[in-house]
């Protein structure tokens, strides 16, 4: 049977280098796409290293350049895309709006436009930040989707209604799949590639590693009060190796024509909450050192707890978490420490 072909937007970012691994060793072809406006090549170099794959396609390009988009279509023979361009700072969108509906919104209905011209399944890289602030615990995909607290947010489900709306006009000619992730976090087991924040990390992890390498002085852990266990915000930290095998299946899925309707949801979690207290806890434990912190004032914007009911992506997808915290953790200070060069 002839390979397919997945395009990776935004492959040579944090989430986009880890899939494209996952997706090579499953056996398809990739082709990476990026406008390095968040990266370095670093990852995209460490995506051929761990593969061995020197001839992995790299285009340099916008995704909000329709044309590009387009050329790119007609350059490939993409059965699927995989879409991860975008910008990702919460706090960013809330004081540059307009640059984050400009980029997240552009891209994504460019990514459509030509997916549909081409016959080409769609998967959308989602988040659990589309839930708000829910009243249940743990969230499930139908779970209502409460008003966006950031335009960040907002972009996430206006794209998740573009995918929806575009499939459903479509009457069956295109299909989608968007997976809401929950906490992103780890590094591949090579050191080879993982998160590369630019400037001061806003992401928990992050922070934890350079505080350790000596980056920072000291992590503020943000609220102490919450109404949980220990009084730190609960959340599902999802091993990004582990995340991204979830697309491997979500791809497979789609171009086995195995789908039950032409769009679908996954939550993509552990279904286990984790206390920012007990993370922090667990990365000194594993990584056999002490971490400088404080607790600080709550981070607006912060919801106090949430975590997934993965159930439909562990039956339906057979997609399932399975690294341990003190692995992902592990990988984490590998590979701060992989770029320390130590
Ligand atoms: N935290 C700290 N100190 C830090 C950084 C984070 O205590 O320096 C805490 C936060 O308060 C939060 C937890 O660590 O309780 C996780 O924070 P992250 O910033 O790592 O992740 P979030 O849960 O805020 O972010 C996630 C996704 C985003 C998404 C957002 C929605 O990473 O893409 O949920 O709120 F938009």
């Amino acid at each position: 049977m002839m390979k397919k072909t997945v395009l990776v937007s935004g492959g040579a970012g944090y989430i986009g280098s880890h899939v494209s691994v996952e997706l090579l060793s499953a056996g398809y072809d990739v082709v990476v796409a990026d406008n390095f406006s968040n990266c370095d090549l670093t990852c995209f170099e460490g995506v051929r290293k761990i593969t061995g794959r020197d001839d992995l396609p790299l285009v340099k390009m916008d995704f909000c350049d329709a044309a590009a988009v387009r050329k790119l279509f007609s350059d490939y023979p993409i059965d699927a895309v995989i879409h991860f361009a975008a910008f990702k700072a919460v706090g960013e969108s809330v004081e540059q709006p307009l640059k984050y509906y400009k980029n997240n919104l552009d891209s994504f209905l460019n990514v459509q436009e030509s997916a549909q011209a081409h016959s080409a399944k769609v998967l959308f890289s989602s988040s659990a930040t589309v839930y708000g602030e829910p009243d249940k615990m743990p969230v499930t995909e139908e779970s209502p989707r409460k008003p966006a607290t950031s335009p960040y947010g907002n972009t996430k489900q206006i794209c998740e209604d573009i995918l929806r709306d575009t499939i459903f006009a479509s009457k069956g000619a295109v299909q989608g799949i968007a997976l809401r992730y929950f906490n992103p976090i780890g590094a591949h087991p090579s050191a080879l590639i993982g998160e590369l924040p630019r400037g001061v990390p806003n992401n928990l992890v992050p922070y934890i590693t350079q505080t350790a390498i000596g980056k920072r002085e000291c992590l503020s852990i943000f609220g102490n009060d919450y109404p949980t266990p220990d009084g730190t915000c609960l959340r599902d930290y999802i091993d990004i190796v582990d995340l991204a095998k979830a697309h491997v299946f979500a791809v497979r899925r789609m171009l086995e024509a195995r789908m039950e309707a032409d769009y679908e949801i996954f939550n993509i979690g552990t279904g286990r909450p984790v206390s920012v207290l007990e993370l922090v806890q667990a990365f000194e434990r594993v990584n056999g050192l002490k971490l400088n912190y404080r607790f600080a004032p709550r981070r607006e914007g912060d919801v106090p707890a949430i975590w997934a009911d993965p159930s439909r992506a562990n039956t339906v997808l057979g997609w399932r978490a399975e690294r341990t915290i003190e692995e992902t953790l592990a990988a984490a200070w590998a590979w701060e420490k992989h770029l320390a060069g130590i």
